[in-house]
């Protein structure tokens, strides 16, 4: 019988709950599993919390879908996403569609998508952020795909997504893979935000010898500002809880080795592509690589620090200004690359209304987000976040706080690369002249690469091995 709203394929944790949302908004949802005895499961433990129409196999999955069908996948990212697009194509008809929920690349999905296209089918790469608990009570939801598929599919989404002002944290973000794409970079954001939260952490223990108890207050006071986030709320709780098999502060028992399942490593990769400096990104992906080097951290052990002298307990307000600054320069990089893309791929991205989908139900929700929304309303051709009136001015108030944590940092030994990077970013971005006018220099000079000059049009070489005379390239 084709009876359901939406299907879910895949019903680990994410696609479970997913399913659940679905069906707890009174829609009738289609599930199935590979393995049988999750949909069973699925069945017995939450089947009385809407109307879920379990298969027990790909084709009577499809079959049990009302026309234009939408099936959305929930496995994890990779090669077997492919097997089960197909199992899933070769049982539907012209105008159904194939939602990919995964965590894909977005140039994986441009393929899919033009595949699939050819095949009258609709493929919508879509970022679901917010975890677990985000896909069972409202997630931030970022579809890809052709305009015509938001048609019918959008309404559903919107209805599970988190709301905020009872505006859903859901929008039709773009063509093809851009989906994937804000998901990719909103990941990016991430890493760079959790580094210069784990910087601030550290320099301060390190600096004034604050336990992970006492930082946890820090963090509860900071999450009452501008610095309000998921992410600050959340720090709160992880510095302080206590290990219970140890009495001894969490914080202290984990490996300090980071991991990362590669959607940080892909953003980079992309921005080098683009030619966007996402440096915040970039060393927050370069931070957790080091951190999985124990044999070269072991060797380098003995080399010698610094003994400069500690700091002042005013170093707390200076690291939350600090934090602020240098997140406006991570999240107005993310921006930058997702407008760079939006340029490469055709996709014209509205960064605005993706600022406003990321104020709930995502990992980096935060009220951050409704001030770059305003900034994109007031100036939606703005061409740096950093020169918005309220971050300028956000920017120029933290100046002295933010060069004396890099300073304090550089001063006692204790690596910042976040906050570094952020503030050499801001100083680099705000120069009127750059050393790059040596480089270009000396490119011309080793590879005659050439180069422009300030005062003429084109392209020149000086003839270095010989008399130095200019000549146009
Ligand atoms: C989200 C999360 C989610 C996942 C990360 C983990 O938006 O809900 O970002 O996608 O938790 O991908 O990423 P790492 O393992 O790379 O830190």
């Amino acid at each position: 019988m084709r009876t359901a709203d939406i299907g879910v394929t895949g019903l680990a944790t994410m696609g479970r709950n997913l399913a659940r949302n679905f069906a707890r908004h009174g829609h009738v949802v289609a599930v199935h599993n590979r393995t049988e005895s999750r949909t069973k499961q699925l069945m017995e433990e939450h089947g009385d919390e809407g109307a879920f129409v379990p298969s027990s196999s790909v084709e009577e999955f499809v079959s049990s879908l009302r026309r234009p069908r939408k099936a959305i996948i929930m496995v994890k990212a990779g090669p077997s996403t492919d097997a089960v697009i197909e199992e899933l194509a070769a049982c539907m008809e012209p105008g159904d569609m194939i939602i990919d929920g995964g965590n894909a690349h977005f140039q994986d999905t441009r393929r899919r998508e033009a595949a699939l296209r050819e095949r009258g089918l609709h493929f919508v790469g879509t970022g679901i952020s917010g975890g677990e608990e985000g896909a069972l009570n409202g997630p931030s939801i970022m579809p890809g795909g052709a305009a015509e598929a938001y048609e019918t599919l959008g309404p559903l989404l919107e209805d599970i997504a988190a709301k905020v002002d009872g505006t859903p944290c859901c929008v039709h973000v773009g063509p093809d893979g851009a989906g994937h794409f804000v998901k990719m970079v909103h990941n990016g954001i991430e890493y760079a935000d959790m580094q210069l939260i784990a910087e601030s952490y550290d320099l301060l223990r390190q600096a004034l010898g604050l336990s992970p108890s006492e930082l946890a207050d820090v963090f509860r006071e900071w999450n009452r500002g501008e610095l309000e986030s998921y992410l600050i709320e959340i720090t709160a709780e992880v510095l302080g809880h206590t290990d219970l098999a140890t009495g001894r502060p969490f914080v202290d028992v984990v490996l300090d080795q980071a991991e990362q399942k590669g959607t940080g490593r892909w953003t980079v990769q992309s921005a080098l592509e683009l030619g966007v400096p996402v440096t915040g990104i970039a060393e927050a992906v370069f931070a957790r690589a080091l951190s999985g080097h124990p044999g070269q951290r072991a060797a380098a052990r003995s080399l010698t620090g610094p003994n400069g002298a500690a700091p002042g307990a005013e170093l707390v307000d200076d690291v939350r200004r600090a934090l602020y600054a240098s997140k406006i320069v991570a999240y107005a990089q993310g921006f930058d690359q997702i407008t760079a893309a939006g340029e490469e791929y055709g996709w014209n991205v509205d960064r605005g209304a993706m600022a406003t989908i990321w104020r709930g139900g995502c990992i980096i929700r935060a009220k951050f987000l409704d001030r770059i929304r305003a900034a994109y309303e007031a100036d939606p051709a703005l061409p740096t976040l950093l020169a918005a009136p309220a971050f300028a001015a956000a920017l120029a108030d933290a100046q002295d706080s933010w060069r004396r944590v890099v300073a304090t940092a550089a001063t006692i030994g204790v690596p910042t690369p976040g906050f570094s990077s952020a503030l050499a970013y801001y100083d680099g971005l705000r120069r009127d002249r750059l050393p790059a006018a040596l480089v270009q220099g000396l490119r011309d000079f080793f590879g005659a690469h050439t180069y422009r000059r300030v005062d003429r049009e084109g392209a020149f070489h000086t003839d270095w091995s010989g008399d130095r005379r200019e000549r146009s390239a």
